[in-house]
């Protein structure tokens, strides 16, 4: 007789699903938005990404946030970042919205916003965390690299407004990083100096960061950032 063993309850995996993790590929996908019909790949071109979003139109935060991010059009552009914001609602109820957003935030929104009706993007991105709202998407944000990988995701409640000068700061950490050895300490900004990767050797570091590298530790290695 075989040792009787507990039968397992799995049944909680019908209400659980993979979430979208930092490396996964970004999904594609075609969809209809404020500026016609895009899809996703195609529009992104070799460009970085940010793809955020909100949970309704004609609310009040996400008015605000989209005033800032097209205020910030060009900061993004001269990061060679392609920005697509996206809510449930759809393309007629947008481009009234986007009215509003020009008028009262006193910009033009020249990005396009997802008309995501049927919730497939909100669901292949997770965007729509059922204990928060059973209908309506979080504050998703997502950053894409060129390579179509997800570099990093943050995730804001309905209540609280993101702030864009933050995600252009990442912005500058992840390019910045995906081409050096560096990684960027704590509150850094662009400018400042940076940190040099553990996995490179302290000798090998005097090499590579010929501006010089400043030893407080062996494991904590400053060096101007070598882009400047
Ligand atoms: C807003 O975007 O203003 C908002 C949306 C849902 C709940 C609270 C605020």
């Amino acid at each position: 007789m075989f040792p009787l063993t507990p039968k397992r309850d799995w049944s909680y995996l019908k209400y659980s699903k993979m979430s979208l993790r930092l490396g996964d590929i970004a999904p594609d996908f075609t969809a209809k938005s404020s500026i016609g019909e895009i899809n996703f790949y195609t529009y992104l071109g070799d460009s970085w990404g940010v793809l955020f979003s909100h949970p309704a139109d004609f609310t009040p935060v996400c008015t605000t946030e989209l005033g800032r991010t097209a205020a910030l059009q060009e900061e993004f552009a001269k990061r060679n970042v392609k920005v697509l914001a996206l809510s449930v609602d759809g393309v007629d109820s947008h481009n009234k919205w986007i009215s509003d957003i020009n008028e009262t935030q006193h910009v033009h929104v020249g990005f396009p916003i997802i008309a995501d009706e049927d919730r497939s993007v909100a669901n292949a991105y997770d965007m729509i965390h059922p204990n928060a709202s059973e209908t309506f998407t979080v504050r998703s944000l997502f950053i894409i690299g060129p390579d179509k990988k997800v570099k990093l995701i943050i995730t804001y409640p309905a209540s609280t407004g993101r702030n864009f000068v933050e995600v252009l700061r990442v912005i500058d950490s992840l390019q910045l990083t995906a081409n050096y050895s560096v990684a960027t300490p704590a509150n850094w900004v662009n400018g400042e100096d940076v940190i040099v990767v553990p996995a490179v050797k302290t000798e090998d570091a005097l090499v590579k960061f010929p501006k010089g590298v400043n030893i407080v530790k062996p494991y904590l290695r400053y060096t101007p950032q070598p882009n400047k």
